[in-house]
């Protein structure tokens, strides 16, 4: 989509294709003067429309334009997801060989609502059939949309300004996000994830380190690499810095770059064939960094972001169930099941964060457990928090993102469950609260800092299309970082 800003008022002007926005109002207050199309939507809405209707196409006759949609909601408590959702519709609905879109936002909607809303425009137009593994390629529609401030006044116009290039890097962000997951395994493995981020940074206000199998070795990450032990792909641990101050915040995603479960191999019923989709933690992680690679970083604390990337895979060397790996925390794990292999990348990373960079608040993302889909459903994600300043941070950011989230408990009777006879820990629990025996997995590594995490592993890839997303990866999480860093800084 290619956004600009025009100081004309819609209704004035002679484009042939209109869209009215207009959130939060009781009747139909579409196209703000009483002219020829404001008429036409009046009568075509007492024809046709339906009190609930939000996006109603219009017959613009009489007028010069050729194709109208007035667009609104009865509710101004909707959420910013909801938006996306319409946005997502109005795309929908555009005929296809309409290339251009004029748009206004109807007092008193702002620049503030149609944010969302543009944003739901825009991820409706990625599919993963554009990434190019197509004989024939499908070229994505590109939609020339003009904003219509109705003003020549400065402010005006640098307000849309600013909100047009919020909505180019939060989009790039997500699409980020997307592109790393929907890429299939065969060229996503941790080494090409690695070189992804080493290119897309390089010059940028963010740091790159790109640890290797060695330097793993070398600093006691024997969980993550007990992990690898069954890939011929090496593992890599992506280390990213943005800021230089005093206080450290980590934020690590699981980068399992193919998860088969190793030789406690998944059943076909598991749905092995989504699980390219297992970097999906990793990819929201480095999303959000792309987002703040334009932006000044902070003096007062330093943000990490880590991706923890592996494969996870059957083979000669891999770890067996019932053995037992001490990683970077000293604390040893009895392996009963190859197949719960996240929470034993992510807990080297959390220690790492805790006890080398000096992070006093971590967060992890993660398509760690089916039980948190099981619990909550394909669509909403589980999050886990210790830290009451901490939980509060992370739920402002997700009332702001309206991404879909449920707080589920650290509930202390479980704990008991991840008990081994042989060793510190075991990295199953018991039939029972999979997705809460996971999250108290990686909070026994956070030693004192604030913890939270997680469990994306519904809505990150769905199986068919939802909302502004079509079937594959959503990028789920990268707006809610983004909420999340802009409210710390
Ligand atoms: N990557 C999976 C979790 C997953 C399942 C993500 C479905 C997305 C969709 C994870 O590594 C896993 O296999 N977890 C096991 C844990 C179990 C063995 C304790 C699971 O959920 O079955
Ligand atoms: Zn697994
Ligand atoms: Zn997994």
């Amino acid at each position: 989509m290619k956004l600009s800003i025009s100081p004309a008022a819609l209704e004035k002007t002679r484009h042939r294709n209109v869209i009215s926005v207009a959130f939060g109002q009781k009747s139909w207050r579409i196209f703000t003067a009483s002219g020829p199309l404001g008429q036409a939507a009046k009568k075509r809405h007492q024809l046709l429309g339906s009190p609930d209707e939000m996006v109603s196409e219009i017959i613009p006759e009489g007028t010069s334009h050729r194709w109208a949609m007035a667009v609104r909601t009865k509710d101004a408590r909707m959420n910013a997801e909801d938006s996306r959702t319409i946005g997502a519709k109005i795309v929908r609905k555009i005929p296809s060989g309409i290339n251009r879109i004029d748009i206004e936002a109807v007092p008193p909607s702002s620049w503030k609502d149609l944010l969302p809303v543009l944003e739901g425009m825009e991820l409706a137009l990625y599919d993963q059939k554009h990434l190019g593994y197509k004989k024939d390629p499908k070229k994505p529609r590109i939609l020339e949309v003009v904003l219509h401030t109705g003003t020549r006044s400065p402010s005006v116009r640098s307000e849309a300004q600013a909100m047009l290039s919020e909505f180019e890097r939060r989009m790039e962000a997500v699409k980020t996000a997307r592109i790393l997951v929907d890429t299939p395994p065969v060229d996503m493995g941790p080494e090409d994830l690695a070189t992804y981020v080493r290119d897309r940074f390089s010059g940028t206000e963010i740091s790159v380190r790109i640890r290797d199998e060695k330097w793993l070795r070398d600093n006691g990450f024997n969980l993550h690499l007990a992990v690898s032990s069954g890939s011929e792909r090496p593992p890599r641990l992506i280390h990213l810095t943005w800021g230089s101050g005093p206080r450290h915040v980590a934020v690590i995603g699981k980068g399992v770059t193919f998860d088969s479960g190793g030789l406690s191999i998944k059943h076909p019923n598991k749905y092995m064939e989504d699980m390219k989709s297992d970097m999906a933690g990793a990819a929201a992680v480095l999303g959000l960094f792309d987002y703040l690679r334009g932006m000044e970083p902070p003096k007062d604390m330093t943000i990490h972001g880590i991706a923890a990337a592996t494969d996870n895979m059957p083979d000669a060397a891999s770890i067996k169930p019932g053995d037992v790996i001490t990683g970077h925390a000293g604390k040893s794990v009895e392996i009963l099941n190859t197949d719960a292999e996240g929470r034993l990348v992510l807990a080297d990373s959390i220690s790492y964060a805790v006890r080398d960079l000096g992070a006093d608040r971590v967060l992890t993302l993660a398509t760690l457990t089916g039980a948190c889909m099981v619990a909550l459903g394909p669509y909403t994600a589980g999050w886990f928090a210790r830290g009451d300043r901490w939980a509060r941070t992370i739920s402002g950011a997700i009332n702001s993102s309206g991404e879909s989230f449920w707080r589920m408990p650290l509930s202390e009777n479980l704990r008991s469950a991840l008990k081994s006879p042989i060793a510190d820990m075991k990295n199953v629990g018991g039939s029972y609260g999979g997705a809460i025996t996971a999250a108290l997995f990686l909070e026994a590594f956070a030693g004192d800092a604030s913890f939270a995490h997680m469990d994306i592993a519904g809505p990150a890839f769905l199986s068919s299309s939802h909302g502004p997303y079509s079937k594959g990866a959503t990028g789920f999480g990268v707006l809610t970082l983004i909420e999340l860093v802009n409210s710390l800084s």
